[in-house]
């Protein structure tokens, strides 16, 4: 049976198109019902009209506050019915309300290893923290700003010569890697969110969750 998936963007998309081009192979059961973008600049919209999905902008400008904000966007999104809510590159802080709409069907992707680096200049603070790895990780989203339970990580090495672009370049990739694996499993009935964490086949991840060294 189809999975409903709705993706949220703000930006480039570069996600959401890894998340088309896996769609497309042998029996996943994901279906992108549209792609919603707070921004009608965002380069994704370009990229879901050209894979012919239904998209939509909802300015965050146009509402009075965040509440009023994320309660359009919760109707936009529940008109396609999804059966789970990815945030590809969606920056926007998103209220109590919202996350727990969606509790248990929304997933983040976020340019570190959480729980290390929350929030922006993730590349950066890397290399300023002398961290010798780095990546990237998709979690089930809670009210904790990017501290939702981890479902995968990719593993990088940091490399001397590396550079905060450098850096963002290889982990970006990775991201390409593990957000259709993740939305995948999701699909598939195979990942949950459970009382204590998330569970993968009936048993519990690790607390960094699924660990990848592409
Ligand atoms: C990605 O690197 C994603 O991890 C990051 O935004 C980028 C979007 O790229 N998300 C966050 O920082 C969320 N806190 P994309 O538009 O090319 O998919």
């Amino acid at each position: 049976m189809a999975c409903n998936v709705v993706v949220l963007i703000s930006g480039s998309g570069s996600n959401l198109q890894a998340l088309i081009d896996s769609i497309a192979h042998d029996g996943n059961p994901a279906r992108i019902a549209a792609v919603i973008s707070n921004r009608a600049d965002a380069y994704g919209l370009v990229r879901a009209q050209q894979a012919g999905i239904t998209r939509e902008v909802l300015d965050h400008k146009q509402f009075a506050d965040r509440e009023a904000f994320d309660a359009a966007l919760v109707e936009a999104i529940d008109r396609h019915q999804p059966d789970l809510v990815v945030l590809a590159g969606f920056m926007r802080i998103l209220t109590p309300a919202f996350v727990t709409h969606y509790s248990g069907r929304l997933l983040n992707i976020h340019p570190s290893l959480l729980p290390k680096h929350k929030g922006l200049h993730t590349h950066q603070r890397a290399l300023e923290a002398g961290d010798s790895e780095h990546g990237c990780s998709v979690h089930f989203v809670t009210e904790e700003l990017d501290g939702g339970p981890l479902v995968v990580q990719a593993v990088l090495p940091v490399l001397a010569d590396d550079t905060p672009d450098s850096l963002a370049q290889r982990v970006h990739q990775a991201e390409h890697q593990i957000y259709p694996l993740a939305v995948r499993w999701f699909a598939e009935g195979r990942l949950r969110l459970g009382p204590q964490g998330c569970l993968l086949d009936g048993q519990a991840l690790p607390a960094q969750g699924w660990q990848i060294r592409p």
